[in-house]
């Protein structure tokens, strides 16, 4: 079946976030991560039988939306898990939340690894916790790979921060660098974290974005001590374009571990579902593989008009590596303007609206963009256009 990625969908003044939130009318939003696609066609059709039915009480998440999701994992990423294992959570995040309470007290330190997803350093700190930086390690990607740079973990300075945390926030794959990391990598951290007693918290929301020749490994998957020191966070909302319905799982395989976790989610209020979320991500597993398949085509696409753009016409920025995600990391330094600078010139001045990289935590003097790459290709490329317009002023002052 053919599915539509080009059609553009006008969505300002729809009450979405990212293209209402810029205040400027004509603003290309390239920004927050949500796609620019209707969701898949039965995933409409089902919320649309259940509006039909014109009744939105209080829900009763039936223990099926567990099983598509037990069936998903084993399916698309040779992981099995147990039914009983999984928890409802209205968002990755208040999951977070809900587990970094369940394992710290305030003052103890978590560790993160940027430049990684701003949020985590805000869910830390409001949980009255301490971050603690495992900064990725920035290298050239190998001749012939695509994109000019990519990051690997820091092991030892990993081992270090070990000893003195209390949970690790791993982001699998990793926004915004793009990387979809290996068993060998993730056993490493895991070989640390066990050895130190940190418990990982792996979020795996953009999982099934997977880009061609990469492949998902879910931390839990590559073994017993593995799974039984972890919760991960899974969600369809990245990857179907369902996170306004606000619901995640959290798969967790350590009895007392889920209870400390249930028991945090049940306090904060942040483990009862609405009825739209679960039908939709029940869908989304059962019946859209195929427009996953698809979309994952289209992103690619999507990023290689985008490194060829840069390569012909803007050569002074570099891409990184793109593994898994629909965010393109782009490194825009050379330009000599710090990234909320030039993220808020972006904006008023060219009417394209990127994250600046110094939310994501990148390396002090550095500027970097973050690219949201799910919109039809058209709007990809004329924002590139507004940059290019913008950067050919800038080298002209
Ligand atoms: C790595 C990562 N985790 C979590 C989230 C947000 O999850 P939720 O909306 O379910 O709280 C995002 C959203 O962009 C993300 O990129």
């Amino acid at each position: 079946m053919e599915y539509d990625f080009d059609t553009i969908i006008p969505r300002r003044a729809t009450d979405c976030e990212k293209w209402d939130l810029p205040a400027e009318d004509g603003v290309l939003p390239l920004w927050v991560a949500d796609m620019d696609f209707r969701a898949a066609p039965a995933i409409v059709d089902a919320l649309s039988r259940r509006v039909d039915e014109g009744v939105f009480g209080y829900a009763l998440p039936p223990s099926s939306w567990h099983e598509s999701l037990v069936r998903w994992l084993t399916r698309r990423h040779g992981w099995k898990i147990r039914l009983n294992s999984i928890l409802d959570a209205t968002g990755v995040i208040p999951a977070l939340a809900a587990t970094i309470r369940a394992f710290c007290k305030p003052g103890d330190k978590v560790i993160i690894q940027p430049p990684v997803y701003n949020c985590f350093y805000s869910v830390v700190h409001d949980q009255g916790c301490g971050i603690v930086e495992n900064r990725l390690l920035r290298i050239p990607v190998p001749d012939g790979g695509e994109g000019d740079f990519t990051y690997e973990i820091d092991f030892e300075d990993l081992e270090h921060k070990a000893a003195d945390a209390k949970l690790l926030i791993l982001s699998n794959p990793h926004n915004p660098a793009g990387r979809a990391w290996r068993a060998d990598e993730l056993r490493h951290v895991g070989e640390i974290c066990l050895r130190h007693g940190v418990f990982v918290a792996s979020d795996e929301i953009h999982a099934d974005l997977q880009m061609p020749g990469s492949r998902h490994v879910p931390f839990a998957s590559l073994g017993g001590d593995f799974s039984q020191w972890s919760a991960t966070f899974w969600s369809a909302s990245k990857a179907f374009n369902l996170a306004g319905l606000q619901t995640a799982a959290v798969v967790c395989a350590n009895d007392a571990a889920r209870e400390r976790i249930r028991h945090v989610l049940r306090v904060n209020r942040t483990g009862e579902l609405n009825p739209f979320g679960f039908v939709a991500s029940k869908v989304a597993w059962d019946e859209c593989e195929g427009w996953l398949d698809a979309l994952r085509t289209h992103i690619h696409g999507n990023y290689s008009a985008l490194m060829e753009f840069i390569r012909d016409r803007l050569p002074v920025l570099q891409v990184a590596r793109l593994e898994a995600t629909y965010l393109a990391w782009v490194d825009a330094t050379p330009l000599g303007v710090p990234s909320v600078e030039l993220t808020h010139r972006l904006e008023h001045e060219a009417k394209v609206k990127f994250s600046s990289g110094a939310i994501y935590g990148e390396e002090k003097g550095a500027a970097y963009l973050r690219i949201n790459l799910a919109s039809p290709r058209a709007t990809l490329l004329e924002a590139l256009e507004r940059t290019a317009g913008f950067i050919k002023e800038l080298k002209r002052k």
